[in-house]
């Protein structure tokens, strides 16, 4: 009978990551995704990396930056070994924060209205402004090329089977079970986003948080080089992506309501309006598609990191609306956990012990 070193559930962002970074260690590694790896929250995804936003929460402000700092050196990565590129654009976000708000890090600068224009002539919105040195990447090809790069390496993929329970024998775990089949292995690992709190003989507390976004692409026939703007743009009610194909997208909604993920026209109405606010121009374009994710949210709104109290039970869950920009930081630290070495962050505020 074949045996791992780790079993993930979930082929999200979060758990393919960790799978990838855990077989570089040099672990064998099976990942067990209900469907098709990286469909729910990782494909819904609007990519942003914005360690910059000052609506992070403080807690995970360090990680946050840590992480934002690992992108381009994990991009550069995953292009060597998958020949994907993940859109990775570093042209910076233009935000207009909240009351009282202002950035999180450095490099972040306060634009006038004639530099506002000079950067981004379409945006109408004016009033406090800042260019914010983040990037962002299209998580669907984010995932691909993790995916490509995780199979490459020797990761086991088995699909289309939820892992239902985490097998223990005197007191250890000894690995997971779907309804049909068992999967030995020393460790297991929870990375099943919002459906991470469904398992036996216990999950963690997570909750759908749905996030519906539109996709707008310039009508038929427009032909420019690059998208209608270069910069991602964020105000406090909404957020505009700009994708290297041209699609833009538009988001989000933050509601809870459970696991459904239908769409309303009503929304859809509403981001585009919205959209149109700051980008007039943006009128002009198509709405191509619409859909809806579930963010894994937890308790505190902190993500679920480390070992449970069950030996060889361990969970990397719960990064509600940061689970793409936190992916390379989470997979570095649960990789150190997993071999037994002291991570680099205090990772007590993010331990399950704290919820079960
Ligand atoms: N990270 C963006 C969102 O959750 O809407």
């Amino acid at each position: 009978m074949k045996t791992w070193d780790v079993v993930i559930i979930g082929g999200g962002v979060i758990g393919l990551s960790l799978a990838r970074s855990l077989r570089h260690s040099g672990a064998s590694v099976l990942v067990v995704d209900k469907a098709e790896p990286a469909r729910e929250a990782t494909h819904a995804a609007g990519g942003m990396i914005a360690h910059c936003d000052p609506g992070n929460p403080p807690a995970l402000a360090r990680m946050i930056a840590a992480s934002g700092r690992m992108y381009p050196q994990f991009i550069a990565e995953l292009r060597a070994e998958a020949f994907e590129s993940p859109d990775l654009r570093e042209d910076g976000t233009i935000a207009f924060p909240g009351d009282g708000e202002s950035p999180a890090c450095k490099g972040a600068r306060s634009l006038q209205d004639e530099e506002l224009l000079q950067l981004e002539p379409l945006i109408a919105l004016r009033g406090r402004a800042y260019f914010m040195p983040e990037c962002s990447v299209d998580p669907r090809k984010l995932a691909s090329a993790l995916e490509k790069a995780a199979r490459k390496l020797g990761v086991d993929f088995v699909t289309g089977s939820a892992v239902t329970e985490v097998a223990v024998l005197g007191g250890r775990v000894t690995g997971a079970r779907t309804a049909k089949s068992f999967y030995m292995a020393a460790a297991v690992v929870n990375c099943a986003g919002a459906w991470a709190s469904q398992m036996k003989p216990f999950g963690m507390p997570t909750r759908p948080v749905k996030g519906q976004m539109v996709c707008v692409v310039p009508p038929a026939g427009v032909h420019t080089a690059g998208p209608l703007i270069r910069h991602v743009v964020r105000t406090p009610d909404l957020y505009i992506i700009p994708r290297s194909d041209r699609r833009i997208l538009l988001g989000a909604t933050v509601e809870e309501a459970g696991f459904d993920k239908h769409v309303d026209a009503d929304t859809v109405q509403r981001l585009h309006q919205a959209a149109i606010h700051v980008v007039p121009e943006i009128a002009q374009m198509r709405i191509h598609d619409a859909w809806a994710g579930l963010r894994p949210g937890s308790p505190d709104g902190l993500p679920i990191l480390g070992a449970t109290s069950l030996p060889g039970y361990y969970a990397a869950t719960g990064h509600y609306r940061d689970g793409i920009m936190l992916a390379p930081l989470t997979a570095e630290v649960m990789t150190q956990l997993l071999k037994g070495r002291s991570p680099d962050f205090d990772m007590t505020p993010f331990s399950p012990l704290r919820f079960l």
